[in-house]
Formats: structure tokens, C-alpha cells, sequence
């Protein structure tokens, strides 16, 4: 399927692995010209390096905390100054530590926002205007399953993401008229660093084994597996591309049919 992407710019957050990381990979497949952030800048570059490597694109790299403002602003300046334009913005951060409600502190509330919210409005906030210019772009959110329903201890999560979604489906109302199209994606249990650090937690909790806690998550889904990042990435450049030209405002879980709902 042509995706009608090539030379396309496409700034991915938090891209040094996981989710992210696939992401950005999966882009530069599509011939965009890719500009990456995360916060440590070493395994930054060696992500920015191989995926120069591998699709003999432009990868622009920046150490930047997406819950600093001026930070990504500063970032979203190097990348006009570089490439000319944005075409597709992917927010996405590491995700929440998992808690019940009485064990999350309040500042634990707060880096949730900053990092899980607060981020997006950030991003969206730069990239509108040159958007605007070119009457076209694509601003794509990651999130959760838990914009649909709720993951056990993972309460940061259940109640930060969701204002994701009315963020997202705000922008998409307000800014339709000029061409841009914002949508959000939904991971299920994905094999990251991030599930096998969650799966530590609830191994360390319950006294079950990790790899017990991963057959769990498969069994959980239909599709009887947890997911690549690969696969989430798929879907992200599919909602950027000019295959999804009429789809705005919406939340797409990839989550292997995990979601129990209609
Ligand atoms: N994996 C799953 O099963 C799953 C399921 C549902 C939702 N999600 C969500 O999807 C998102 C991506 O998940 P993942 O599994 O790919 O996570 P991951 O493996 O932990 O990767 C997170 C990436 O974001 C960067 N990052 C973290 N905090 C940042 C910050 N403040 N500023 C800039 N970059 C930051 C990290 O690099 P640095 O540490 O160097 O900054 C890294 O590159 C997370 O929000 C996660 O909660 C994941």
C-alpha cells in the first residue's frame, strides 16, 4: 500500500526505544525524515544512528524532557531550522509507575501530568502553527488501553490518559478546518522495557513469577500474546499516512482484542 509519506518530516517523542523507537523506524521506512527526543542523549544517538543506518534517512536527535516547555520548543525550532517543517508529530513519554490509589503520592500525580499530559499540550502547541501554514499535518498520541478501560494498579494511568483523549478529540474539532488530523493510539501489553519493568513490579507485589505475569497478559487477549512494538508502530504511520485521510478524533487500541468493551 502506497502511504504517500516519503519525505514527510515526523517528529517521534520519546524514541530511544520501545514503542517510540519502532515508531520512529517504522517512518524512516516510509522515507520521512525523522527527528527523535528522549532524555538520555547517548542511547538517543545510537537509535538515531542505526535508523540512519538501516533506511538512509535524516534523523535529527535532541536530549529533550518533554515536560519541559521550553525544551520542546527548543526542539520543534531545531527541527524547522533542519528539515523546513513538521508534517507529523507523535507525542509519547514513558509511562506512570504502577500504584493503587493510596500508594501514589501527590507528586507522583503531578509527574504523571506532566509527562503523560501536559507533554501533548506541549507539542501540539508548537507544531499547530506550521502546520496551519501548510494546511496539513497529522498530530498522533500514544497513550493506553486504559483510555478504555482501566488496568489494575495502574490508577496514573487510568486517570491521566483519558484527558488525552478529550485533548485529542478537541484539536481535532478546532483544527479539521486546516487540514490537520489528530488521533490517539492505544497500546495493549506490548513487549518493551517498560512491560518487563511493570511485570518486575508485579512479580516483586504478588509473589507470582514474571514470566507467569506475561502469560497473564497473553492469555488476557484474543489474540493470545502480548503485542510488538512494531505493530503499534504500524498503526501509528498507517493513521499518519494518506491511506487515513479521513479519520480524525479518534482512539485506536492496538491491543490484540484485549479491550472487553463494544
Ligand atoms: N509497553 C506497553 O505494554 C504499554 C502498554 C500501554 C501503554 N504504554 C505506554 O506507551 C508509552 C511508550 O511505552 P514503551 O513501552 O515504549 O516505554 P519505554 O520502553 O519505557 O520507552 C519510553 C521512551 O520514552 C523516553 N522518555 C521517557 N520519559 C521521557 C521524558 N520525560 N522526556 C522525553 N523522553 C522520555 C525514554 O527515554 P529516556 O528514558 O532516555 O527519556 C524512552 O525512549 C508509555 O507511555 C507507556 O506507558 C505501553
Amino acid at each position: 500500500m502506497e502511504m504517500g509519506l516519503r519525505n514527510r518530516v515526523a517528529i517521534v517523542a520519546g524514541a530511544s526505544q520501545g514503542i517510540g523507537r519502532a515508531t520512529a523506524e517504522a517512518f524512516a521506512a516510509e522515507g520521512c525524515r525523522v527527528a527523535i527526543c528522549a532524555r538520555n542523549a547517548a542511547s538517543l544517538k545510537a537509535a538515531a544512528e542505526a535508523i540512519t543506518k538501516q533506511h538512509g534517512v535524516e534523523v535529527l536527535d535532541q536530549a529533550v524532557d518533554v515536560t519541559d516547555a521550553s525544551a520542546v520548543h527548543g526542539f520543534v525550532e531545531a527541527v524547522i531550522n533542519k528539515f523546513g517543517s513538521v508534517d507529523i508529530c507523535v507525542t509519547n513519554a514513558g509511562g506512570p509507575p504502577a500504584k493503587g490509589f493510596m500508594a501514589a503520592s501527590l507528586e507522583d500525580w503531578r509527574k504523571a501530568v506532566d509527562a503523560n499530559f501536559l507533554s501533548a499540550v506541549y507539542f501540539a502547541r508548537e507544531v499547530i502553527p506550521h502546520m496551519q501554514r501548510k494546511h496539513w499535518g497529522r498530530i498522533i498520541t500514544i497513550t493506553s488501553i486504559t483510555t478504555k478501560q482501566p488496568v489494575a494498579d495502574l490508577v496514573l494511568s487510568n486517570a491521566v490518559r483519558t484527558s488525552v483523549v478529550g485533548l485529542v478529540k478537541s484539536l481535532a474539532n478546532e483544527f479539521g478546518k486546516d487540514g490537520i488530523l489528530v488521533n490517539n493510539v492505544g497500546p495493549g501489553f506490548t513487549a518493551t522495557d517498560r512491560l518487563k519493568q511493570l511485570a518486575k513490579t508485579r512479580a516483586q507485589n504478588s509473589g507470582q513469577k514474571e514470566e507467569e505475569i506475561f502469560a497473564g497478559w497473553a492469555a488476557d487477549a484474543p489474540l493470545k500474546r502480548v503485542g510488538e512494538p512494531r505493530e503499534v508502530a504500524d498503526a501509528i504511520v498507517w493513521l499518519a499516512s494518506e491511506r487515513a485521510s479521513y479519520i480524525t478524533g479518534q482512539t485506536l487500541l492496538v491491543d490484540g482484542g484485549a479491550y472487553k468493551g463494544l
